[in-house]
């Protein structure tokens, strides 16, 4: 049933705040009792961790990529993320104390659960997964689980899945540094409630679909488009140009910003729409000399922006305002607008949003 919605994917996108409410719950309601969240073991395996190795596909690929961000900042944890596809053909060098954590919506995709069998005979025992379907192949064959708790997600285009990976992924840096006794309990009554706050902010963003919506109608029209992001905020640069690829068919990059001057660049002219993700943090500046480069080169800047950073629209300089800064949640809070900036493209391009072509929901095939 699709409510108000005109698509699955424009549903699960506004049903955000709940899924991720939903998935907190069991965290926020027992202070992080790892037990319980991630089962029997978690305790004694998560002591001993030395380091950890993401594998997945896709967008559970660059929930990833944050979620290795968040363990290194927080737990003081080596982590790596790799495609499970890249991970089974490669020789790799085995580490007993090394978590493996596999992600994936579905829990079916074959190149995720090859990666994790792969993992398993070079000798791997820690296993966790991170998954939206409880009977699944990978979760099944993982010693730790953990489910999000989006609800089925329909559209092809993974909105809300994302969206709960990346706070499980939260819970996972938490929980480690907890176990590893890196976590006192002021710490952690902190990281609880930017948590609870979270949903809330996720809905802040989702108001601003309809000015989003007059941003995305610009899109329609254009072959190519750019994504820019920094740190925590280049895996949403990642996923924005995913979802603007698989929903309208247009051709969208993501380049880490400090790429352009390497490269990049030379594509910048008049047509080239430049989406830049620029929440107020640390990196702020450097993202702020960036956009400067492709505004001296004639791009138009689509800028997210937080509600309390500088930032002035001027001739081809559009400003969108978000929540104020969520420090390092803020990635989940930045990936709502392009989200919505690919729906909106989608629909003014009439394509087919729910199904898009060449696509399948869980890619069970090599
Ligand atoms: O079910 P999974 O999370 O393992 O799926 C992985 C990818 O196939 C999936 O995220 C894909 O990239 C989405 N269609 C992106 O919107």
């Amino acid at each position: 049933d699709l409510g108000p919605y005109r698509h699955f994917m424009q549903k699960e996108i506004h049903e955000q705040p709940r899924a991720l409410a939903d998935t907190l719950e069991g965290a926020l309601n027992s202070q992080l009792n790892l037990g319980d969240l991630w089962g029997a073991q978690a305790e004694a395996i998560f002591k001993d961790v030395n380091s950890v190795l993401f594998l997945a596909s896709g967008t559970s690929h660059y929930a990833t990529l944050v979620g290795r961000q968040w363990l290194e900042s927080i737990a003081g944890i080596p982590a790596q993320a790799e495609l499970g596809h890249e991970y089974r053909y490669r020789d790799s060098i085995p580490n007993p104390r090394q978590l493996i954590v596999t992600l994936s919506q579905s829990g079916e995709t074959l190149d995720t659960f090859e990666a994790l069998k792969r993992a398993k005979e070079l000798g791997h025992g820690y296993t966790l997964s991170i998954c939206n379907v409880a009977e699944s192949a990978i979760p099944r064959a993982s010693a730790l689980r953990f489910l999000t708790r989006a609800g089925p997600e329909i559209g092809v285009a993974s909105t809300k899945a994302f969206t709960t990976q990346l706070v499980a992924l939260y819970l996972l840096a938490i929980s480690l540094a907890k176990a590893q006794g890196k976590l006192d309990a002021d710490t952690q009554a902190t990281h609880l409630e930017a948590l609870r706050q979270l949903p809330g902010s996720v809905q802040h963003a989702l108001n601003l679909e309809p000015q989003i919506q007059s941003w995305a109608a610009r899109f329609a029209g254009k072959e190519h488009a750019l994504f820019l992001g920094r740190g925590l905020h280049y895996p949403i640069a990642l996923e924005g140009a995913l979802k603007l690829k698989e929903i309208s068919y247009i051709h969208a990059e993501a380049y880490p910003a400090g790429e352009l001057k390497h490269g990049p660049l030379a594509l910048v002219d008049s047509n080239m729409p430049v989406v830049v993700i620029a929440p107020n943090d640390r990196l702020l500046e450097k993202v702020a000399a960036n956009m400067q480069e492709v505004h001296a080169r004639g791009g138009e800047l689509y800028v997210f922006a937080d509600a309390d950073s500088h930032f002035s629209a001027s001739a081809g300089i559009h400003v969108m305002r978000l929540p104020r800064h969520t420090g390092l949640l803020s990635p989940v809070v930045h990936v709502i607008p392009v989200q919505l900036l690919a729906y909106h493209a989608a629909l003014v391009k009439g394509t087919d949003v729910d199904r898009p072509r060449n696509l399948a929901k869980a890619v069970t095939v090599e």
